[in-house]
């Protein structure tokens, strides 16, 4: 049985400047220590925005504190004429560890499609850094019955054409869209189902060893009130947050429930 260490994720979306963000991450790593909290056994990482990522960068790493962190996005383009973006090599410049790839809402608001999410990965696995790359139904997936399929075919078409050894490297975030800033969190059994139909297709891509070693989280209204039935799933490894991490005793209860 493959051991994989719980990562609990806190997405901060469009909210928190550098100043904020900083002021976040003392008050967190505050709590965590105040709790003996053991960062081993459970992983803890921040998704901030841009521009804080510098700010964040630099308390982490002159306070030596155990807390990860990473990017949103990112841009597959490697640097040149490309106003407003950023690219995977700016993001690990700045010691990030993962990057959020093809979430609801940049598929949403954003040209991104499976196609070019398979260049974001590549690109973030190029510059040395984890995909967190996320899938989900909607109401409309699930109300035909047709979520699993769904979830996993987003995997699938985004995976089938890495290597193994990239495709460990991968984080995968279950979100089922209708979850995301509702309140409505998925039930401890469809979380597992997914994760398992998950991980079942990642072992007939590559192997069960592969499968078995890369991280399932699950996101979509995670709070302290449901995450200990979520995490007692087998094949739920931890979280990724919205809502509940812009809360630092929130997340912090989160982290060590997990
Ligand atoms: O990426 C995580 C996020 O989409 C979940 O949001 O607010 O439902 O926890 P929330």
């Amino acid at each position: 049985m493959a051991s994989r260490t719980p990562l609990v994720a806190g997405n901060w979306k469009m909210h928190f400047d550098h100043l904020e963000a900083t002021y976040f991450v003392q008050k967190l790593a505050w709590l965590l220590r105040d709790a003996h909290f053991d960062y081993k056994r459970c992983e803890v990482a921040l998704m901030p925005s841009f521009t804080a990522l510098r700010s964040v960068q630099v308390l982490v790493e002159a306070d030596r504190l155990p807390i990860r962190y990473g990017a949103q996005s990112v841009s597959v383009t490697t640097q040149g004429a490309f106003t407003g973006d950023v690219s995977a090599d700016m993001i690990a410049a700045l010691g990030c560890r993962y990057v959020i790839v093809g979430h609801s809402e940049r598929r949403k608001y954003h040209p991104e499609d499976d196609a070019n999410i398979v260049d974001q990965v590549r690109a973030v696995l190029a510059a040395g850094m984890q995909p967190i790359l996320c899938v989900g139904e909607s109401f409309e997936e699930r109300r035909q019955g047709i979520e699993l399929d769904f979830a996993v075919g987003q995997v699938h078409d985004v995976t089938r054409d890495l290597s193994s050894d990239q495709a460990a490297k991968l984080v995968i975030a279950y979100e089922p869209v209708w979850a995301i800033g509702t309140g409505m969190v998925a039930t401890p059994e469809s979380a597992q189902d997914a994760a398992k139909a998950i991980r079942d297709d990642l072992a007939a891509t590559f192997s069960r060893d592969v499968a078995d070693g890369v991280r399932i989280l699950y996101g979509g209204s995670v709070s302290s009130k449901n995450a200990v039935e979520l995490i007692g799933e087998p094949d739920v490894d931890g979280f990724l947050i919205g809502g509940a991490a812009l809360d630092a005793d929130e997340l912090a209860k989160i982290a060590r429930m997990t």
